[in-house]
């Protein structure tokens, strides 16, 4: 398996492998609207590729966080395996390389609404712990955070999410 960031080619193969891993279109169409945003950051959406073909996708894009000050934080959403290819690490592997790779770029914060027992194992934590408010009415354990290299106090506050996200 070969991890990479998306092409333009690559765009149909993402929107269908978001299709069948959730069922429906909802998240396909996010992925459209973020990357039409100031949101996108092209080197974040990552594809994980088995004998040519896309099996997997993960984004992270900008979301803002209103405290004292407002700043920037990534929010890791969506994230789709085929359901043929789940369970064999690749979701893992996805999460892995985007964390690096925002490492790499400077981020501070990664956000992500998802289930513990899968996002724990990378270091995400609830949100609360940090200080970090949901602006969905969700249980704490999960709205979580993970805290990078870069990631100092200041990292307080609401989290806004686009408009685009209401609707998945
Ligand atoms: C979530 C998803 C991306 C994981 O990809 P994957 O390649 O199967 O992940 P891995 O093989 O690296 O890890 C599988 C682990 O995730 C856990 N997991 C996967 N989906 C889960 C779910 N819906 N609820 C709880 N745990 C889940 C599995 O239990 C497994 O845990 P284990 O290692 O303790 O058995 C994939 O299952 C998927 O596309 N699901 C449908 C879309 C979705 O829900 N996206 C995530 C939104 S937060």
């Amino acid at each position: 398996m070969d991890i990479r960031c998306e092409s333009l080619s690559d765009y149909a193969a993402i929107a269908e492998v978001n299709i069948l891993a959730f069922g429906q279109e909802n998240e396909a169409k996010l992925i459209e609207e973020i990357r039409c945003s100031l949101g996108y950051i092209p080197e974040l959406s990552l594809v994980a590729v088995v004998d040519n073909v896309i099996v997997g996708h993960i984004l992270f894009s900008y979301i803002d966080l209103i405290g004292e000050e407002s700043l920037q934080v990534l929010g890791l959403a969506p994230m789709a395996v085929l359901p043929q290819f789940q369970r064999r690490g690749i979701g893992s592997a996805l999460v892995e390389a985007g964390l690096e790779k925002a490492d790499a770029l400077k981020e501070a914060l990664v956000i992500v609404l998802g289930h513990p027992h899968f996002y724990t194992r990378f270091g995400f934590e609830p949100s609360i712990n940090y200080k970090i408010i949901s602006p969905f009415p969700v249980p704490e354990d999960v709205f979580m955070v993970k805290p990078l290299q870069n990631y100092q106090e200041k990292y307080q506050g609401k989290v806004v999410y686009p408009p685009a996200f209401w609707a998945v």
